[in-house]
C-alpha cells in the first residue's frame, strides 16, 4: 500500500497541474502546526520564482482545485504561501480498512530482496556478557527485525569474540593451577576429556585472575602470549582447551541472549575467520595492495577528501601476528563466498569508529567486497548511571548483564505486586515481559549514537515514554476487546466508519502513519522512530479511550466501528514492538 502522504501528494499534484502548475512542486509532508492542519504543502513557495507570482496566490489557484475533492476535508492557502490540509474521514476510514485488511497492515514488501547480513551482539567468550553488549543485543536485533519486516533476507551474525590473548591467558592460569591435565603433557597422544576441566563460574574467575596478574607479571605474560602463539599455529592440547572454552561459554551466552530475547543465526566467531588470513595476506601482497611499514603489512586507505588523518589499516604486525582489522576482513571474505550479502551493518560502540572505517575502506580497495555493497557502521553510545559515568554497579563494578536483568525484574514484580490480581506464576513472567520492555524501549527510544542515562526509575514506571507505558496500553486495548467478545460479539468483519471526534479523528490519522514510520526507520536505520511513533500512538490512543463510551456505546454501529480502529491501533502497535524485540502480556 501506498502511504498516506503519498496519496494526498498525488491529489495535489493534479491539482497543481490543472491550476497550470508543476506537479513536482505538490510535496506534501505532516504539518508542522497540528493544531492548524494535518498535514501540509509548501511547493507554492518553492513555485513563486518560477513563476514569479506571490505564493498565496498560487496556493490560492491551487486550493480552488481541491474543493471537491472527497480525499480531502478542507485545503487553505494560508499567507505567505502554505497549503494546510484537513483529510477527508472517509477517506481516512477506508484507509484504515485497507490496512486491517492487508496481512503486513499495508507496509509493502520491497520489490528488491537484499540479503543483508547484521553483525551484532559480539560478545567475548570467557568473560561475562556486561552492559557493554547489552546495547548491541538490543540495537542489532530490532535493526534485523525492521530489515525482515520490510522483506528482506536478514542473517544475524553474533560475531563471537573467541579468539587471542584472553585464550592464551585462560590457558596459562589452567595450566599453572592444574599441571597435571593431559592438556600440557607435550607426549599425550590420546584423546582429550569430554568434559571440560572447569565450570562457568570458574572460567569467568579464571580469566580477570590471570589478567590482572598478567599485568604485574612480565614472564606470565610473555607465557600467556606464547600459549596464544601456539594455539594459533594448531597446538593439539591448547586446542582442546580453547574448544571447552568456547562450549562452556557460549552455552551462558545463549541463555542470557535467550533472556533478551535476542537470536542469531549465525554462531559465528573470530576464529572462524582464520583459515583464510593466509591466503588473503598473500594475495594483498602479491596484487600489491599491502606493503611493509616498519616492518608491519598496512593497507593505506586514506582518500583526498578526508578532512582528518585515516590511518592505513594494519594487516600484520612485524611478529607475524594478525590484527583486529585483520579479522574483519577475512570474516567479509567469508561473508561474500556465503551468502553475497548487499549489505553488511555492524551495531558496535561507536569508540570503534575508525576500526570500521578502515576495514570498509580496506575491503572496497582490494574487492573483497562488491563495488556496490553497502558496509554500514552503526555506532552506538554509552549507556551511563545516572551520575553520567558508564553504568556500575552500587559497588562501582562492572555490571553484569543478567545482574542487570535481574535488577529490573525484581523491580516490575514489586510494582506488580502493589495492586494484583493473578497468580504468583504469572506475575512473574509479567513482570519479566515488562522488565524487557523497559529495559529495550529505554534504550531504543534514544537516537543509538547518542550516549544514555539508564534510569531504572524512569524506565520501569507506567506513565510517561516508558516500554511499560506502551505495554500499558496494549494490555488496555485487549481488555476492551475481550470484554466486547465476553458480550457476545464478534471481532470479525469490523469497519472504520469515520470519526465523531476530535480525538477519534487524532488517533485515526496517527494509525495511519505506520508504514510510512517503519520505510523510514528501515532507511535511516532508526528503531528510535519507531519508539516515537509508539508512544504518540499510545497518548493517542489513550485520549481517545477517556473521552469516549466504548463499551457502553449504545449505537451499535458506531461501536462496531470503535472496535474496529482499537483493533487496527492494537495490531499496528504489536507489530512495532515486535520489531523493537519485545512483546505484550495478556493483562497485567
Ligand atoms: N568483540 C568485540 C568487542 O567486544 C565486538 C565485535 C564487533 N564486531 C566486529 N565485527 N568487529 O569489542
Amino acid at each position: 500500500m501506498k502511504q498516506i502522504v503519498e496519496l494526498i501528494t498525488m491529489e495535489l499534484s493534479e491539482a497543481f497541474e490543472r491550476a497550470g502548475y508543476d506537479r513536482a512542486l505538490a510535496k506534501v509532508t505532516l504539518s508542522n502546526r497540528p493544531d492548524l492542519c494535518e498535514y501540509q504543502c509548501n511547493g507554492a513557495m518553492a513555485g513563486a520564482k518560477a513563476y514569479k507570482k506571490a505564493p498565496y496566490i498560487i496556493a490560492e489557484d491551487v486550493v480552488s482545485y481541491l474543493k471537491e475533492r472527497s480525499c480531502i476535508a478542507a485545503a487553505e492557502a494560508v499567507k505567505p504561501g502554505f497549503i494546510n490540509i484537513k483529510l477527508g474521514e472517509e477517506f481516512v476510514a477506508d484507509f484504515l480498512n485497507q490496512m486491517a485488511g492487508d496481512e503486513n497492515l499495508g507496509l509493502g514488501r520491497t520489490q528488491k530482496p537484499e540479503t543483508i547480513i547484521v553483525d551484532y551482539g559480539g560478545p567475548n567468550v570467557a568473560k561475562p556478557l556486561h552492559v557493554g553488549h547489552l546495547r548491541s543485543a538490543i540495537i542489532g536485533e530490532s535493526v534485523k527485525r525492521i530489515c525482515r519486516k520490510m522483506g528482506h533476507k536478514v542473517l544475524g551474525d553474533v560475531h563471537l569474540g573467541d579468539w587471542g590473548y584472553q585464550m592464551g591467558l585462560i590457558i596459562t592460569e589452567l595450566k599453572k593451577r592444574k599441571p597435571e591435565l593431559p592438556y600440557f603433557d607435550e607426549s599425550w597422544q590420546g584423546e582429550y576429556p569430554e568434559e571440560a576441566p572447569f565450570t562457568i563460574s570458574e572460567l569467568e574467575e579464571i580469566y580477570p585472575a590471570a589478567s590482572a596478574y598478567a599485568k604485574e607479571h612480565e614472564e606470565y605474560r610473555e607465557e600467556a602470549l606464547q600459549a596464544t602463539w601456539m594455539l594459533q599455529n594448531g597446538h593439539r592440547g591448547y586446542t582442546a582447551v580453547w574448544k571447552h572454552i568456547v562450549t562452556i561459554s557460549v552455552r551462558d551466552i545463549k541463555n542470557n541472549y535467550k533472556k533478551l530475547n535476542v537470536e542469531f543465526e549465525l554462531w559465528k566467531g573470530e576464529s572462524d575467520a582464520q583459515k583464510v588470513i593466509p591466503d588473503m595476506i598473500e594475495d594483498f601482497k602479491k596484487k600489491g595492495q599491502a606493503y611493509l611499514d616498519e616492518g608491519a603489512l598496512v593497507i593505506d586507505v586514506k582518500e583526498e577528501t578526508d578532512t582528518k588523518e585515516i590511518p592505513p589499516c594494519l594487516i600484520q604486525k612485524s611478529d607475524g601476528a594478525s590484527l583486529y582489522g585483520t579479522t574483519d576482513l577475512a570474516t567479509l571474505i567469508q561473508r561474500e563466498e556465503d551468502f553475497q550479502p548487499d549489505r553488511v551493518i555492524y551495531v558496535v560502540d561507536k569508540r570503534q569508529e575508525m576500526h570500521f572505517t578502515q576495514v570498509f575502506r580496506a575491503a572496497k580497495k582490494t574487492g573483497i567486497v562488491r563495488e556496490d555493497t553497502e558496509l554500514r557502521f552503526l555506532g552506538f553510545g554509552t549507556m551511563n548511571g545516572k551520575d553520567g559515568k558508564p553504568f556500575k554497579t552500587r559497588e562501582g563494578g562492572v555490571m553484569r548483564l543478567e545482574n542487570l536483568i535481574a535488577e529490573i525484574n525484581d523491580e516490575m514484580y514489586k510494582k506488580m505486586a502493589e495492586n494484583r490480581m493473578v497468580d504468583e506464576e504469572e506475575a512473574g513472567n509479567t513482570s519479566k515481559m515488562i522488565g524487557l520492555a523497559a529495559i529495550k524501549y529505554g534504550d531504543l527510544s534514544n537516537q543509538a549514537a547518542k550516549d544514555y542515562v539508564f534510569d531504572v526509575d524512569r524506565f520501569t514506571s507506567f506513565e510517561g515514554n516508558t516500554g511499560p507505558y506502551i505495554l500499558y496500553t496494549i494490555v488496555r486495548i485487549k481488555s476492551i476487546l475481550n470484554k466486547y467478545q465476553k458480550q457476545g460479539n464478534s471481532l470479525e468483519e469490523l469497519r472504520c466508519m469515520g470519526a465523531c471526534t476530535d480525538s477519534e479523528k487524532a488517533l485515526m490519522l496517527e494509525v495511519c502513519k505506520y508504514n510510512m514510520i517503519m520505510e523510514t526507520a528501515f532507511t535511516e536505520t532508526a528503531p528510535h522512530k519507531i519508539c516515537a511513533y509508539i508512544y504518540d500512538l499510545a497518548n493517542a490512543f489513550n485520549r481517545f479511550y477517556h473521552e469516549t463510551k466504548i463499551l457502553a456505546e449504545e449505537d451499535k454501529e458506531k461501536q462496531k466501528s470503535y472496535i474496529a480502529l482499537l483493533l487496527i491501533t492494537r495490531n499496528v502497535l504489536e507489530s512495532c514492538i515486535d520489531t523493537l524485540g519485545f512483546d505484550a502480556p495478556e493483562r497485567m
